[in-house]
């Protein structure tokens, strides 16, 4: 099958492209590299158009007569997007709408159109664990831009037929995590001070939780969901059911390095902090915004991606966290 990826050179896209190319597809990626390395994408032997998801003209050789179309590549560093929102509407859901009307018009019959969507859109929920049945009221510019994404997914089926099947992903780590960032995911993040003989930095009290999942379950999640008949006209969660609190993974980490060292705890709002410009202008990125995405539990309610797509995540935290840190030690 002709399968594309955008956002293909990223951490989640360049570990599909590599499992798509495992299961003998012809796979071609999009990427602008604003995030993504040639380094991830070590061992692809596929196509990589280089090119920004809203440049039409350059993206539809890839989406013409392409029989999956897993859509990765966005704007997700969350206060980048708070930032610049316009930018952000414009690569998250301009860039969508664009691929979605380029499917509809030259994919394959049967071509079905997979939109990478995030946890991030039951933000404001006040529910435990999240279902995929529940209501979305997020307010975050990130956020919204996927729900607006899942929606245009929506329209295109109702409108023209196009099959689609969307995933929720939530926090997705292991090896190829991108640590370089301004602000790195939270394993990099306590991983990388420890590995520098300095004490990392918790914001908070270390009790928030998250629901983690490993790149390679993510990954074969994408491929499972979209090649499944039960996966058409669907969303699933992208999580293992069970969330693990910030303390909790930085003694893993300690344990895994063999270091002993009690991390320093900081104000919830210092996360931002390397975000001057949110404090810019007449109307400043609110205090309570930045805690209450930091200071947040995720959990993802797994029933419908057991019951419907018979699957169910292999890496456990423990596995995950080793291969993780390895894997920072190794690339730092
Ligand atoms: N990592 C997570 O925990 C997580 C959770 C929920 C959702 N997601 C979603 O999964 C997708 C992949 O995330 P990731 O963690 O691999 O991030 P990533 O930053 O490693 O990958 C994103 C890729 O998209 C590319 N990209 C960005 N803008 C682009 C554009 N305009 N045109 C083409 N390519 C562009 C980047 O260069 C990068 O290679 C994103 O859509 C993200 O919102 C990730």
């Amino acid at each position: 099958m002709k399968c594309v990826v955008t956002g293909g050179a990223g951490f989640i896209g360049s570990a599909i492209a590599k499992r798509l190319e495992k299961d003998n597809h012809d796979v071609v990626i999009v990427d602008d590299f604003s995030a993504g390395y040639d380094t991830n994408l070590k061992g692809f032997t596929g196509e990589i158009i280089r090119a920004s998801v809203i440049e039409a003209e350059k993206v539809a050789p890839a989406i013409k007569d392409a029989n999956l179309i897993f859509h990765l590549g966005a704007m997700n560093a969350l206060p980048d997007c708070s930032n610049d929102m316009v930018g952000t509407m414009e690569v998250n859901v301009k860039g969508t709408a664009s691929l979605l009307d380029m499917a509809r018009r030259t994919a394959a019959k049967d071509c079905r159109f997979v939109f990478t969507s995030s946890s991030a859109v039951y933000e404001g929920s006040d529910k435990l664990p999240n279902s995929e049945s529940d209501v979305p009221n997020p307010h975050l510019a990130y956020a919204i831009s996927k729900l607006q994404g899942e929606l245009l997914c929506r329209s295109f089926h109702k409108s023209f037929g196009l099959p689609y099947t969307i995933i929720r992903p939530f926090n997705v780590y292991g090896e190829g995590q991108d640590f370089r960032r301004e602000q790195p995911p939270v394993m990099c993040a306590l991983a990388i001070p420890l590995l520098q003989g300095k004490q990392a930095t918790i914001y908070g009290d270390g009790t928030q939780a998250r629901d983690f999942i490993h790149v390679e379950d993510m990954a074969e999640l994408f491929v499972v969901a979209a090649t499944h008949p039960k996966g058409a006209g669907e969303a699933f969660n992208g999580g293992v059911g069970k969330s693990v609190n910030i303390n909790d993974i930085y003694k893993m980490i300690c344990k895994e390095l063999g270091i002993d060292k009690e991390p320093v705890y900081a104000p919830a709002q210092g996360l931002f902090d390397k975000y001057p410009a949110l404090k810019e202008g007449n109307f400043v990125f609110r205090d309570e915004a930045v805690t209450h995405e930091s200071l947040k539990t995720t959990l993802a309610d797994t029933a419908k991606t057991k019951e419907l797509l018979g699957w169910e995540p292999k890496i456990s935290m423990e596995e995950g966290v080793k291969r993780s840190v390895e894997y920072v030690k190794k690339n730092l």
